[in-house]
């Protein structure tokens, strides 16, 4: 595969081979812009393209689907290492994308009821991959992912993590700019499913619940080289890249994850029965099942191709 003029990894992901990272559960960097630049100029690329790869990720929602080029991952550390590393990579993808459209709201490019749901969609995507990076059984993420984590800063943490910078205030204070809760009760919906989800993840992951940061008896870095750590942690570099190569390795990685999920399962077996209340809600339940469907929403939407209504899992979580 050639990389784009940015450097990027992006031909479309298509039907028929496993074409990430160049064999089973490799991995890739990701190029993205510094966090608040602007998308380099884009290339229009054909819709058929675009359906194409949703057509691919699509057929992975199917459950039980098992096309022999997929086949199981036979290493627990490789598979569970591809989906913390990928996982995350495309929540900072999906942070970008939510980032651009607080952006086009706080300054009147595009209205509340345009942006709105397109949010909602995307931050369950976020929802969606803390349950899939937060599959790995609890014995590997703290011999194998908590250390690895440990050994680059003994204070790493996911308040480092650039591109959530900007929407780190939404997601705390779950407020957007000029305008009333009332308007954007789905939105809290899906941002309360989230904060559930990651604590589920946390609480079963880590049973104290301490982080790195907060057991360290150093003080964290900086902004900037806190940024940088935690990029190069990622494999994460910084770059101007054009929007549809932006979305190009994020159907790269959908596509590849999907495929994953209909190849290994999300959890592995006998780990799914050891959840903490979190994860056992139904909410959860219904957010895991429908795991390629949401990232089949995401990757239509920021293709912008027309998708299917949101799945119903989020009820009045927000209120609680
Ligand atoms: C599954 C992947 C995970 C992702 C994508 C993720 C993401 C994040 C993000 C973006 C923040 C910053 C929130 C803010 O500043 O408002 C954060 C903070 C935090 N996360 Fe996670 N997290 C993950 C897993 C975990 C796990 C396994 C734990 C278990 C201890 C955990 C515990 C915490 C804690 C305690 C904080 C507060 C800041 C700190 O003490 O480091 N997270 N996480």
């Amino acid at each position: 595969m050639k990389p784009a003029g940015s450097g990027a990894l992006c031909d479309l992901p298509a039907f028929g081979r496993w074409d990430f990272g160049g064999f089973g559960y490799g991995l890739e960097p990701l190029i993205l812009p510094a966090v608040g630049d602007p998308d380099g100029p884009a290339e229009a690329v054909p819709a058929e393209d675009y359906v194409e790869s949703c057509r691919c990720l699509a057929a992975f929602g199917e459950r039980g689907l098992l096309t022999p080029e997929v086949q199981p991952c036979e290493s627990r550390e490789e598979l569970f290492w591809f989906r913390w590393l990928t996982g995350h990579q495309v929540c900072f993808v999906v942070w970008r994308l939510i980032a651009q459209l607080v952006d086009d709201l706080s300054r009147g490019r595009r209205s509340a009821d345009e942006v709105l749901p397109q949010i909602s969609r995307y931050v369950d995507g976020y929802s969606a991959m803390l349950l899939y990076t937060g599959s790995c059984p609890p014995d590997l993420y703290n011999v194998l992912i908590r250390p690895s984590m440990r050994l680059r800063h003994r204070a790493f943490s996911g308040a480092w993590a650039p591109d959530y910078w900007p929407i780190r205030d939404l997601f705390r204070r779950r407020r957007l700019p000029g305008l009333a809760e009332t308007d954007a009760g789905e939105l809290l919906d899906a941002i309360a499913l989230l904060h559930l989800i990651h604590d589920g993840v946390a609480a079963r992951l880590v049973p104290n619940g301490r982080s790195l940061l907060r057991e360290a008896a150093v003080s964290g870095p900086g902004h900037r080289p806190a940024g940088l750590i935690y990029d190069s942690y990622f494999t994460t570099l910084r770059a101007p890249v054009p929007r549809h190569e932006v979305v190009a390795q994020l159907l790269r990685r959908l596509v590849a994850i999907a495929r994953d999920v209909s190849a290994n399962g999300l959890y592995a077996a006998g780990d799914a029965d050891e959840r903490p209340a979190e994860l056992q809600r139904a909410e959860v339940i219904k957010c895991e099942n429908g795991l390629v469907d949401i990232l089949l929403g995401v990757a239509q939407q920021a293709c912008g191709l027309p998708s299917q209504p949101l799945p119903t899992f989020r009820t009045s979580l927000a209120e609680e």
